[in-house]
């Protein structure tokens, strides 16, 4: 009996038979696309929605999400970077020295701009091709906008159609233009923006062709966002294109009669170009450098805010983006004298990395950094914020 029932435990037990098949299998050249390239201790394990507290958190989510040309599209500034390192190094040249006093609960962020009620004077800048960061694109941008109470300025560079995209939610919208040489070209896209809702029309005049050097060599290493065919076009050994060198002011009296809503200019960097806006018919600013991806080694915006503001004097509304992550980034701005401000590869960022949620969460996150920002520096609300609670130590 005993001899049997050693017999039985040293046998071959199905268990064992199973074990020993699926090593086997495991082992097989068949399967070798199925093992793990990286050896263990090169993973790194990226954190999960729960684990983002900052706007920064989604960046390297979203670069592992995607391949690496569509990363770089949204990160690169134009030629050297210069100014793109300069629109962040500027928020440590303004110190926040506020007085407190004042409680979180007590905080009130809402403002209002051309008369429209907003809950924040935070907003999303209109960037292009959305898609590429999530299959909802600028339809799932305008969701988190809309459940955020956030305006979102729809790039004319969209994934989808305007109509479409204000077809998907129920929150403000304003309308980003590219303007076309043929001036008629535009006065449909135009009608059509505006009869969906667009509350303004936002133009861009700052970007006139750019050398983006990080998208130039992953073209060259066939990794390219853009057709080749579209950048053999060029005259230029780059491939960039030229379809925006003809810009000049009177563009805006020539828009005019195609726009009812307030019309505002984005990519104004000097007093003086403030005021040729004005003289022009222009009713808003957007104080930006696109990002820094229209010229290197122009200033940061937050550098040149003091002056566009002082050049207004009040007249319009003065916006500015262009490098803001954090709420006390807003209230330097605000305290700067900017009305509102807009949120360019932080939105891209929350998208790409969680899609819908992702871009609700870094709103969220930003929104309430500014409230606590405010109680420190002791603003109850936005008509309370000016220059008394900064100190500026621009180089
Ligand atoms: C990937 C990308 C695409 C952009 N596309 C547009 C566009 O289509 N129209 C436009 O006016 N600005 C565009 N911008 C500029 C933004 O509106 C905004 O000025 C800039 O992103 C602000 O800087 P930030 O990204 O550091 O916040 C784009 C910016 C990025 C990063």
């Amino acid at each position: 009996m005993t001899k049997l029932l050693n017999q039985w435990r040293q046998g071959f037990t199905r268990r064992e038979a199973l074990s020993g098949l699926v090593s086997f299998l495991a082992a097989s050249p068949l399967l070798h696309a199925q093992r793990d390239p990286w050896p263990l201790d090169q993973h790194r394990r990226h954190l999960g929605f729960n684990e983002m507290l900052t706007a920064f958190d989604f960046e390297p989510v979203f670069k592992a999400n995607v391949p690496l040309s569509i990363y770089d599209y949204t990160a690169h500034g134009t030629d050297s970077e210069f100014t793109l390192m300069r629109n962040r190094d500027a928020f440590d040249w303004v110190e926040l020295v506020g007085q407190g006093g004042v409680s979180v609960e007590d905080v009130d962020t809402s403002t209002e701009i051309f008369g429209l009620p907003m809950k924040s004077p935070i907003m999303l800048a209109p960037t292009s091709r959305q898609r590429d960061l999530h299959p909802d694109g600028e339809l799932g941008m305008y969701r988190a906008a809309t459940t955020t109470d956030t305006t979102m300025i729809v790039s004319n560079a969209s994934s989808f159609p305007f109509t479409r995209i204000a077809d998907a939610a129920e929150g403000p919208l304003w309308y980003q233009l590219y303007a076309r040489q043929d001036i008629e070209a535009n006065r449909q896209p135009l009608a059509d923006g505006q009869a969906v809702g667009a509350q303004t029309v936002v133009v861009t005049i700052d970007q006139q062709g750019s050398y983006y050097e990080r998208d130039l060599h992953d073209f060259h290493l066939g990794g390219a966002v853009r057709s080749p065919r579209r950048r053999r076009e060029t005259s230029n050994p780059y491939g960039v294109g030229e379809g925006r060198l003809w810009y000049e002011w009177k563009l805006f009296d020539d828009l005019r009669s195609m726009i009812d809503v307030p019309i505002l200019a984005k990519g104004i960097l000097t007093g003086e170009g403030a005021k040729k806006c004005l003289e022009h018919g222009v009713e808003g600013i957007v104080v930006s450098n696109h990002g820094a991806r229209a010229i290197d080694y122009g200033p940061s915006t937050l550098e040149v805010l003091e002056e566009v503001v002082d050049a207004v004097n009040g007249r319009v509304p003065v916006l500015i983006d262009s490098g803001f992550r954090r709420g006390s980034d807003v209230l330097k701005a605000l305290a700067l004298g900017a009305d509102a401000v807009c949120l360019g590869r932080a939105s891209r960022w929350g998208l790409g990395a969680f899609g819908e949620q992702g871009a609700q969460k870094v709103i969220e996150i930003i929104n309430a950094e500014l409230v606590h920002a405010m109680a420190a520096a002791g603003c109850r609300d936005i008509k309370s914020i000016n220059s008394s609670i900064v100190r500026t130590n621009f180089p």
